[in-house]
């Protein structure tokens, strides 16, 4: 079936020439079975390579013929240890992969310091043959740039995902431990094959339940599945689970009974666990319990969890999402307000996880102020992968964009070059713990993602984890190779499609610097009027702040002051609004309806124009994909159409109710020949 059950590891027959190129260099399979993780190594380079080429590659003990291909570790492999490679500076997770000879004969060797980095080395091989590149004279070499790479899961354990698309969670915690569903196993492979090596199972708010015994044991189930993979499990934790399961009458992070109760706890779980990676919190935020109901600080939170885990090495990845409803403060402010003075305050096993943007995963956001801002603190990046804000399952949008904007972005913390990349790679501030997360966007559905577009937000994810400065237009082309087609007739417009989708939706949606202007509760479709909702800053008209004589958030020193959160040089420039990008304007500073563009519009007209732009982009889109019928298969084809024609009418009703309420409220006339809504 070509249900998108397999993702981007399709492993289908490539075309007759691609296969009469390939076949001599994989002529038979040199692999261990001594660990776990050598066995799926060797599964999975059989089943890919059987199934690109047509034909089971022979297993062999040791090299017999040229073509042969070697994978392995210097400890699992005497051909390997003797062939002197150097892997010294892989890492623990890198590989290298090389022509060389052996035995006399021409071999491909996969290799790492450790199984996990051959294993890593295998999918980089197989996605070679997935995307027909040369392989004849390989001298290929590759190791993360970030330790952590972690799936956060925000399902429930009754099932539910918040902020899901995709149908409900794969986690069947009836039926576990017993039962290990297949679809584990190949989660496991999807993950490991872009490097992802950790897997939050609940959600943030998902309450104590997780941390009893009996739910204990399921996780420790999974852990067994994944572990081959090198994924390790951590799990959300309750900040007052030791009052809801353990009977105490506090959860004060400073009190001698908690700090035994949560050292019991981690010593329960690595008994369980030997390899349990940590903890990940959401505290005195939403409703959330935190050290805060206590009187002491976040860095208090944290390092009494971190200590009950140091000793067994699992760390404690604390989120600085935080935030209470001040109608008269600004909300995007406050992270960095609570967070910024506790800067060197963390313990080493502590990570400080910020969403990408001050505010929460809108279309575009700045990124937030806390990168580059907290030198002493291992800042770890949360991106959401599942599309809350971008129009869920059924708008196309391709994250990578986003991803790489973001990643790009100048912090200006020790001049030029400071980039959020590489205060989250550890470079800019030297910390060795360091990581990224993405909220996963995973479900029951066959396809997993809730459409097949929204695969490639899970691989792009993965891919820049991996590697931040990776291109997502490179990592586009090559999902669109793997999942689709290496047909450069469909691959060039699907990237192009692909590389435009988010700029479109931010024009439909949100542009000029606007954001949070969907619906409240469910943050789908438009509703900048809304102004319903009881905590302020939940409403659209907090954020845009659109009256008779203008419209936008003035953060500029005039109004918020949030610009002098960033570093001093950058603080000048979004406080200038000649200086700020155009793209963030409406973010930093509120201005008159008639404000003069650098393209000699109005502000007025020029909103106008970007959300018809995003619904032309829309429009677009479509147009390319009915030029591409026959090009895959009519199953997956026909939903991306209907997903599209669904875009398109959204993209529309976002424009058209964005630009009826924003005149109802400036009382301006449309542009001169702008077509009214049909
Ligand atoms: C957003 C999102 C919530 C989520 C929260 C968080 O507000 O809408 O569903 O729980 O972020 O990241 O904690």
């Amino acid at each position: 079936a070509e249900d998108g059950y397999d993702l981007w590891l399709r492993y289908r027959l490539l075309a007759p020439a691609q296969v009469q190129h390939y076949r001599p260099h994989a002529a038979e399979l040199v692999a261990g079975d001594a660990t776990p993780t050598q066995t799926v190594t060797r599964d999975e380079l059989q089943r890919g390579l059987s199934g690109l080429l047509g034909s089971a590659i022979p297993l062999a003990s040791t090299v017999t013929h040229d073509g042969a291909i070697v994978v392995g570790t210097p400890a699992s492999s005497s051909l390997i240890a003797g062939l002197k490679l150097d892997l010294q500076d892989l890492g623990d997770d890198g590989y290298l992969i090389r022509s060389v000879v052996a035995n006399g004969h021409a071999i491909t060797v996969i290799a790492g310091r450790n199984d996990i980095g051959a294993l890593y080395g295998a999918f980089q091989f197989l996605r070679l043959l997935q995307t027909t590149q040369p392989i004849d004279r390989l001298d290929l070499r590759d190791a993360p740039h970030i330790k952590l790479r972690v799936l956060d899961h925000w399902d429930y354990l009754n099932g539910q995902v918040e902020r899901g698309y995709a149908g409900a969670s794969i986690w069947d915690w009836w039926k576990l431990p017993d039962w290990r569903a297949p679809r584990y196993t190949d989660y496991a492979r999807a993950n490991a094959s872009i490097g992802i090596n950790g897997t939050v199972l609940n959600h943030v708010s998902s309450g104590a339940t997780i941390l009893t015994h009996d739910y204990l044991q399921k996780a420790a189930a999974l852990a067994g599945v994944f572990r081959a993979y090198g994924i390790r499990v951590y799990l959300s934790v309750r900040f007052s689970a030791p009052i809801e399961i353990g009977g105490l009458k506090t959860a004060d992070p400073l009190n001698p009974q908690v700090q035994a109760w949560w050292h019991a706890k981690a010593d329960e779980i690595y008994a369980l666990i030997p390899d349990f990676g940590g903890f990940l919190v959401k505290a005195d935020s939403e409703g959330q319990p935190g050290p805060k109901d206590y009187g002491r600080t976040h860095a208090d939170g944290a390092n009494m969890l971190a200590d009950a885990l140091a000793a067994h090495g699992g760390v404690v990845m604390w989120r600085s999402f935080v935030y209470a409803d001040k109608p008269d403060d600004d909300r995007a402010k406050q992270a960095y307000q609570e967070f910024k003075p506790l800067d060197g305050r963390f313990h080493a096993n502590v990570l400080l996880q910020s969403k990408n943007g001050p505010v929460d995963f809108q279309p575009r956001e700045p990124f937030h102020p806390l990168f580059g801002a907290m030198p002493h603190t291992p800042l770890m990046m949360e991106f959401e992968i599942t599309k809350e804000y971008l129009g869920f399952a059924t708008h196309p949008v391709y994250l990578g964009p986003l991803y790489e904007e973001v990643l790009a972005a100048d912090t200006l913390a020790h001049g030029k070059g400071s980039t959020v990349a590489k205060v989250i790679d550890g470079s800019l501030d030297h910390h060795a713990l360091t990581g990224m997360a993405g909220d996963a966007n995973i479900g029951t559905d066959r396809n997993w993602s809730g459409s097949d577009f929204n695969q490639a937000n899970w691989y792009v994810f993965g891919r820049l984890a991996w590697n931040p400065t990776l291109s997502s237009r490179d990592i586009a082309e090559e999902w669109v190779r793997m999942t689709f087609s290496n047909n450069p007739a469909f691959v060039k417009p699907v990237v192009a499609m692909m590389m435009g989708s988010r700029e479109a939706a931010v024009d439909y949606m949100t542009p000029l610097g606007l954001l949070h202007l969907m619906g409240p509760g469910h943050h789908y479709g438009p509703a900048p009027w809304d102004a319903s909702e009881a905590e302020a800053d939940w409403r659209p008209v907090y954020y845009h702040r659109a009256d008779r004589q203008g419209i936008g958030f003035d953060r500029s020193r005039s109004g918020s002051d949030a610009v002098d959160q960033y570093a001093p040089s950058l603080a000048a420039q979004f406080n200038d609004v000649q200086q700020t990008p155009e793209q963030f304007l409406l973010y930093f500073h509120h201005l008159p309806w008639n404000y003069r563009m650098r393209s000699g519009r109005t502000l007025w007209y020029e909103l106008v124009a970007h959300y018809t732009q995003g619904v032309e982009d829309v429009q677009q889109m479509r147009d390319t994909w009915q030029h591409l019928d026959g090009y895959i298969d009519a199953e997956r084809y026909r939903q991306v159409a209907a997903f599209l024609t669904i875009q398109q009418r959204e993209a529309q009703w976002w424009r058209d109710a964005c630009i009826a309420y924003f005149q109802s409220v400036s009382g301006l006339p449309l542009p001169p020949g702008f077509a009214p809504p049909q």
